[in-house]
């Protein structure tokens, strides 16, 4: 039987940003609700609130108003420490910009995550291994972010995101800084690691193809987010 409880449900989402200039509202009450091993396309242009959106999922900017809920446990109102404990048990996060760090090689950088949450070195390097070898980058463990190429940094990050085995992945254009052909190679890889684990999916992106590869497809204009089908 699948589980009833989504991995990522927001409701009455808003999102104002208050400065010298005035105030600005990206959001405007948005609902959505992602499924285990559901994976969900966030389309809109530029500027429309995509990453203010994937940033208020997980839980690294507050909203102004509404609730997230991740794995059916409330973001609102935890503590700072509690939310990052969270963050790293449930969630996965990959950006544009890999976002790895030099001076660690592929391994240590998927290794992290777990090191974090308290894994002893070896299981890490295990659970490392193990990911490597899944996104075909065996041979590639040893080297450095400098040292890979544009769409094996992607997969390192990938990686680092998924060896936790979060509850939900938040992608923001994951692929958007490689060539189309790597773009689709590492899109599709995403997705698949993703639905093997049962996990949900959101990801922003650009790129209507690569938003067909998805379950749903949803757009977000002026503030509200939806169905684009
Ligand atoms: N910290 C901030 N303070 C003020 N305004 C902000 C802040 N962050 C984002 N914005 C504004 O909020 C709007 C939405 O930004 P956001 O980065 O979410 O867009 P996006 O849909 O991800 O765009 P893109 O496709 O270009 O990445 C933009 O108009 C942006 O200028
Ligand atoms: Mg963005």
């Amino acid at each position: 039987m699948s589980d009833p409880t989504p991995v990522l449900e927001a409701r009455g989402l808003g999102k104002t940003y208050v400065d010298a200039g005035g105030a600005l509202t990206v959001l405007h009450n948005v609902d959505i609700t992602v499924k285990a091993g559901e994976s969900v396309a966030v389309m809109g242009a530029s500027g429309a609130g995509k990453s203010t959106l994937l940033h208020l999922l997980g839980g690294l900017d507050a909203a102004s108003h509404g609730e997230v809920w991740v794995d059916g446990r409330s973001l609102t109102g935890l503590g700072e420490r509690e939310r990052s404990r969270m963050r790293n048990q449930s969630l996965g996060f990959i950006y544009q910009f890999h976002h790895l760090l030099d001076e660690f090689t592929a391994r240590e950088n998927i290794a992290m995550p777990l090191l974090i949450g308290g894994l002893a070195p070896a299981s890490a390097g295990e659970a490392a291994d193990a990911m490597l070898d899944r996104l075909g980058l065996a041979a590639r463990g040893h080297h450095k972010p400098g040292q890979l190429s544009g769409g094996e940094r992607q997969r390192v990050a990938i990686g680092r995101a998924l060896v936790t085995r979060p509850r939900c992945i938040l992608a923001d254009e994951p692929t958007g800084n490689l060539d189309p052909h790597t773009a689709e190679q590492v899109f599709q890889q995403l997705v698949e690691v993703c639905s093997e684990r049962g996990g949900g999916l959101v990801v922003v992106t650009h790129n209507p193809q690569l938003a067909r590869l998805l379950d749903r497809r949803l757009t977000l204009a002026d503030g509200r987010l939806a169905d684009s089908d």
